[in-house]
């Protein structure tokens, strides 16, 4: 089989919330779809290891919040990146509590999605998720990030137990004498050519003259992390 025809299927990027009595915890995720409009049903493939799945079949109710195109890496890196096992995602983050009493994530969200669970399958590695809307609304005019935006033009990465991962998908943008560094938990390239915008790293900063300081602004580890790429 051809896989790149697999690329070919459109996704957006969104943050999955659900909760466990008083914890609340969200993940990434590009794999959801409208499947009914009376009564409006949504489903989303989720990794049965994630914590995610295991406070949606505890608590029965989930929200989506659609990602703006502005949204930083440092967000997706932290719910894409990182599992609620280990850290509080929710420090920091701007959220609401929605009518299926759920929370859900603000920042950098043009619209929120809020669902009952009705069904379930499983699929192996994931299960389909599949929820009866109860609420939904616009947050802000900005445009919705597309998992091909992610990609193209913010330079983003998916992990192994994203349901859409492939091996190909690290590799550097570009052409360069400079040497790229990855990381080794995301995969995020620095370019040296790029610099890191957001972090206020001019184009043409080699990895060796980046500051101690600086982080992955995909999952937010350390230099040290990072490996050179010829
Ligand atoms: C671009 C992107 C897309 C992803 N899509 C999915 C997805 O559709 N389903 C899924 O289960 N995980 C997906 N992931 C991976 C989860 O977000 C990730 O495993 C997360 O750390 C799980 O967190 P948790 O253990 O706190 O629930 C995606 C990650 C990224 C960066």
């Amino acid at each position: 089989m051809n896989k790149s025809a697999l690329h070919k299927i459109s996704y957006g990027m969104y943050i999955l919330t659900s909760k466990n009595e008083d914890k609340v915890n969200g993940q990434i995720v590009n794999s959801v779809l409208q499947l009914t409009s009376n009564p409006i049903t949504i489903g989303v493939s989720v990794n049965q290891n994630n914590l995610t799945h295991e406070f949606i079949e505890k608590s029965k109710v989930f929200t989506i919040s659609v990602l703006s195109e502005d949204a930083p890496m440092n967000l997706i890196g932290n719910f894409g990146f990182k599992s609620g096992r280990d850290t509080d995602k929710f420090e920091g983050i701007g959220c609401k509590t929605g009518d299926n009493n759920c929370p859900s994530v603000i920042d950098s969200v043009v619209a929120c999605l809020e669902l009952e669970l009705i069904n379930q399958t499983d699929m192996g590695s994931h299960t389909l998720f599949i929820g009866k809307i109860v609420n939904g609304d616009i947050m802000s005019d900005e445009n919705p990030m597309t998992y091909e935006y992610y990609h193209n033009v913010k330079g983003g990465r998916s992990p192994k137990s994203a349901p859409h991962y492939i091996e190909a998908d690290i590799k550097t943008k570009g052409d360069s004498k400079m040497n790229k560094h990855v990381c080794n938990v995301c995969g995020y390239v620095y370019n040296p050519e790029e610099g890191d915008e957001d972090a206020g790293i001019e184009p043409g900063t080699m990895f060796e003259d980046l500051p101690d300081g600086w982080i992955c602004p995909t999952c937010g580890v350390s230099k040290d992390e990072f490996e050179k790429k010829e």
